[in-house]
């Protein structure tokens, strides 16, 4: 008898056919162990039915687990055919392997498996306690999909997996952290933005562990709690492999290390970068660029380094200068003006290429280095010039056609002698929608790139300035202006000439993978390039896309060490991946002058300085967007004093918000700049600890400082700068208190030298105005610190400044520093490294002193001491030498 279905039912039926879920994934089953002391090789192949879910699952899997050091574990799980995309390994710095030591029975982590469905477990070897399980559930690798999850305690400590803007402490209840980098304003929370850092380190009653998931592709790890699953962190990737570093701590401190063991240490700075910066969109010509330099050496606020946002170029063209309000001779006349006074001079390079730039366009073009659509011809899409292509920043071409420009545009003779670069929108951005048609009509409905603004005729005189950026006579020629088209030309799509590597995962869907990444702002292609732009090798931007940024970063560094060869590159990015530390400070983009933008800034830095490894971080200071005000610039001078990276940086709808346009802001600005420098030392010290090892020693969480205290777990806006200064900035706009945790321990308030015994308790602090900001020296410690901070504009002179020893003494009277000396420039410097011990009264130098320097430590200063003549603890005349070993009896015994 023929069965008669009715519609719904078939409709039914067809939709159980085809829609499989995750929980129908079948997971994996090991076979073929190979087990050697160190290493361990396996097959997993695919337990039963393929689920496909988002995607085509993958039967055949390897798994490699190496103990590759006693304190990492490299478990790498990828598919036997090796089709699916791979970071080089070389990307990796140090590249790393097995130290040849470790085994299976020494590491401090021991890997175990289940072979069906196969999962894999990852213990502390000391007290057996699992740090990562993934039974939990089924592995699932997909053509497009890629899900592990571990088990974890409930409500675990979490910290890492940025680049985010919700907090510092990951939630743990539903919550969800993507990793996909966009260019987005105002930093707003449960957002992806511009990098990362796929790392996370976890808490545990004192003990710390680190997981490192080495994969660039678009991912969501969610964190979540439920009666069925209990707690658990899960990975859901759009592809790459299974590239994990597990990191054994325990300690936070050895985590950090251990992450940089992986991705490499800190770029060390240069000495200048720890002054103070200035920057704005919107300074419309090379005169009102003098005149803010001006103002400020007006107002005696020491500017250290002036910077130019992209109003210097042509029709906001990277590579080439507006001729009428930023020509040649005038810039050049700028930075030699700054580099007379010892400041510095910074511009932004972005990183697409103008079609209407012929000669720079030209040269990307007959070096084969841009980014292709799928159908062979080079990608346009618009940015701020108009119609742009892409770098592909991985195209061997690449490297020589970017130094080239680097070379050309600001060669010291004839271009523009600048002191670092600045380089944005490379998450990378693109402002044509998606499918971008006709980028050229986009450009001109968007009114991109809009009119440069009307030329300015006259302009208050700049005294001492060079007699080119002075007002002009009225009929001076420079200023009559040529009418030009901002708009770009077309250009007919040239032949494809790209080969692929990616044919055994070919049927991708790379623009709208059927996983849909909880891309803040959309689907993946939102504001950005195409997912299946493909690149040299095959390479598709889908699963390069984290790393653009990478690429550029490390070419703007070959091209500044090709000008200044022996010069520590300065370069501030806006998107980074784990690892850009190596070569790149980071400032923490388009934030808004808003109270809660202040805030984020806190943990931002801790997190980037000690958990990232990127230590030269900052946010834009008073803020980016909106309009700042005198009170929130007033407190934000005083917290962005205690940044890596201190720059005041404004949008162009912004009001202007240099320091000097509020008598608040002023006194608040010279205050905290003047004790940053007597502090840079102390800090360049710490920082220069952070790029020999990793240690986390620039902008640390109190956790890392006090791990058995749980109570530091949740501190998210107080911070150590350098290992022994805490900085607790006021927290509640409007207020002239704080309350903050001191852990059991001795401090000293750095302003007064009154010793505050911590209990590990909140206290509060009243009367904390707006030029003030609550500082403490922890007990045990010597701070080496510069005199004579008033007298000085910049960091050149303060290094002609004696330094004194602030000496903070722990229950014991003892108390240990450093100081690191060098020329504070080169990559290849003389260097000196002083222990400073104190110990009763006992003062003693020892080290290696092979940098040697005029100044000298006059003074010794013992906190806590409140018997003597001077309220801020007891002060020692010395006049002793920073090239030798000494000691002495400070109190004469
Ligand atoms: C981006 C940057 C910002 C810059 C602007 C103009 O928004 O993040 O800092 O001012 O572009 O270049």
């Amino acid at each position: 008898m023929r069965r008669i279905l009715n519609t719904a039912l078939w409709a039914s039926l067809a939709a159980s056919a085809t829609a499989a879920t995750v929980d129908d994934c079948p997971g994996y089953t090991l076979s073929n162990l190979v087990q050697s002391q160190s290493s361990w090789t396996a097959d997993l192949s695919l337990s039963g039915d393929a689920c496909n879910v988002y995607g085509e699952d993958i039967n055949d899997l390897k798994l490699l687990v190496e103990y590759q050091t006693d304190s990492r574990l490299h478990v790498k799980i990828y598919d036997a055919q090796e089709q699916v995309y791979q970071i080089p390994k070389s990307t990796l710095s140090p590249p790393t392997g097995q130290d040849g030591s470790s085994t299976s029975n020494s590491s401090d982590l021991v890997f175990s498996y289940t072979e069906n469905p196969f999962s894999f477990a990852v213990q502390r070897r000391s007290n057996q306690e699992t740090l990562f399980n993934s039974s939990g559930s089924n592995l699932i690798f997909e053509s497009q999909y890629v899900r592990l999850r571990t088990s974890l305690p409930l409500d675990p400590f979490l910290y890492g997996l940025g680049e985010d803007s919700d907090s510092f402490v990951r939630e743990t209840n539903n919550y969800t952290r993507t990793l996909w980098n966009i260019g987005i304003g105002m930093l707003p929370a449960h957002s992806n933005l511009y990098g990362s850092h796929p790392i996370y380190i976890e808490m545990r009653n004192g003990t710390a562990h680190g997981v490192f998931l080495f994969n660039s592709n678009g991912m969501d790890i969610k964190i979540n709690q439920t009666e069925e699953d209990g707690q658990y962190l899960e990975y859901n990737t759009i592809g790459g492999v299974l590239d994990f570093y597990f990191l054994a701590g325990p300690s936070p401190a050895d985590v950090s290390r251990q992450y940089a063991g992986v991705v490499g240490t800190p770029a060390q700075q240069s000495y200048w970068t720890y002054g103070f910066h200035q920057c704005k969109y919107g300074y419309q010509d090379v005169m009102m660029v003098a005149d803010v330099v001006y103002n400020y050496s007006q107002a005696q606020i020491p500017l250290e380094t002036m910077w130019t946002d992209i109003d210097y170029m042509d029709l906001r063209r990277t590579w080439t200068l507006d001729p009428q309000r930023f020509p040649l001779h005038k810039m050049q006349e700028l930075v030699s003006y700054l580099h007379d006074h010892q400041q510095h001079y910074i511009v932004m390079v972005d990183p697409p290429v103008s079609l209407n730039d012929s000669d720079s366009y030209n040269k990307a073009l007959s070096s084969d280095s841009f980014l292709r659509n799928s159908n062979g011809s080079i990608f346009v899409g618009t940015m701020w010039p108009g119609a742009v292509s892409y770098i592909d920043w991985y195209h061997p071409n690449a490297e020589a056609f970017w130094t080239g420009e680097i070379a050309s545009f600001f060669d010291a003779k004839d271009g523009l002698d600048v002191d670092g670069i600045w380089i944005d929108m490379n998450d990378p951005q693109n402002f044509c929608d998606y499918p971008c048609q006709n980028p050229v009509q986009s450009a001109i409905d968007n009114d991109i790139p809009p009119a440069p603004p009307a030329v300015r005729t006259t302009w208050p005189p700049l005294p001492g300035f060079p007699a080119d950026l002075q007002p002009p006579a009225s009929d001076a020629s420079e200023n009559v202006v040529t009418p030009r088209s901002p708009y770009p030309r077309s250009i007919s799509a040239t032949s494809a000439n790209v080969t692929g590597n990616m044919t055994g995962l070919a049927g991708r869907n790379l623009n709208t993978p059927p996983y849909a990444l909880n891309n803040s702002i959309g689907p993946l292609y939102t504001g950005s390039i195409w997912p299946d732009l493909v690149g040299y090798g095959g390479y598709v931007s889908y699963d390069t896309h984290n790393i653009f940024a990478s690429g550029m970063i490390a070419h703007t560094r070959e091209g500044l060490l090709k000008r200044r060869p022996n010069e520590r590159p300065f370069i501030i990015t806006r998107s980074t991946f784990a690892g850009d530390g190596r070569k790149t400070g980071h400032w923490t983009g388009d934030n808004g002058s808003e109270w809660a933008q202040y805030l984020i800034s806190i943990w931002q830095n801790m997190e980037f300085a000690s958990i990232f490894q990127i230590p030269t971080v900052g946010a834009d200071v008073c803020g980016f967007n909106l309009n700042t005000t005198e009170h929130l610039c007033a407190r934000w001078a005083m917290l962005g004093a205690w940044y890596p990276f201190y720059r005041n940086h404004a949008g162009d709808t912004s009001n202007f918000q240099e320091f000097y346009r509020w008598p608040l802001v002023t006194e608040a600005a010279q205050k905290a700049i003047r004790t940053r420098f007597a502090l840079i030392d102390y800090f360049y010290t710490a920082f220069t600890q952070q790029t020999v090892d990793g240690s986390p020693t620039t902008i640390i969480p109190l956790f890392y400082e006090y791990p058995n205290d749980v109570a530091t777990y949740n501190i998210s806006y107080q911070f150590f700068f350098g290992p022994s200064v805490l900085v607790s900035p006021v927290t509640v706009e409007n207020s002239t208190s704080v309350e903050l945790y001191l852990p059991e321990d001795i401090f000293y308030d750095y302003w007064t030298g009154q010793q505050v015994n911590g209990t590990g308790s909140t206290i509060t602090l009243d009367n904390i105005t707006y030029t003030d900001i609550p500082v403490h020296i922890r007990g045990g410690s010597v701070l080496p610190r510069r005199l004579n901070t008033d007298a000085v504009n910049t960091t050149t002179q303060l290094r002609d400044q004696d330094f004194e020893f602030v000496i903070a003494p722990d229950a014991d009277g003892k108390a240990t520093g450093n100081l690191f000396l060098d020329d504070g420039l080169s990559l290849d410097s003389e260097s000196s490294t002083l222990s400073v011990s104190f110990d009763n009264g006992h003062l003693a130098v020892t080290g290696s002193f092979a940098y040697s320097v005029d100044v000298k430590v006059v003074s010794a200063t013992v906190l806590g001491q409140g018997n003597g003549t001077s309220s801020y603890g007891e002060s020692y005349s010395l006049n002793r030498t920073l090239n030798a070993a000494w000691s002495t009896d400070l109190y004469g015994h």
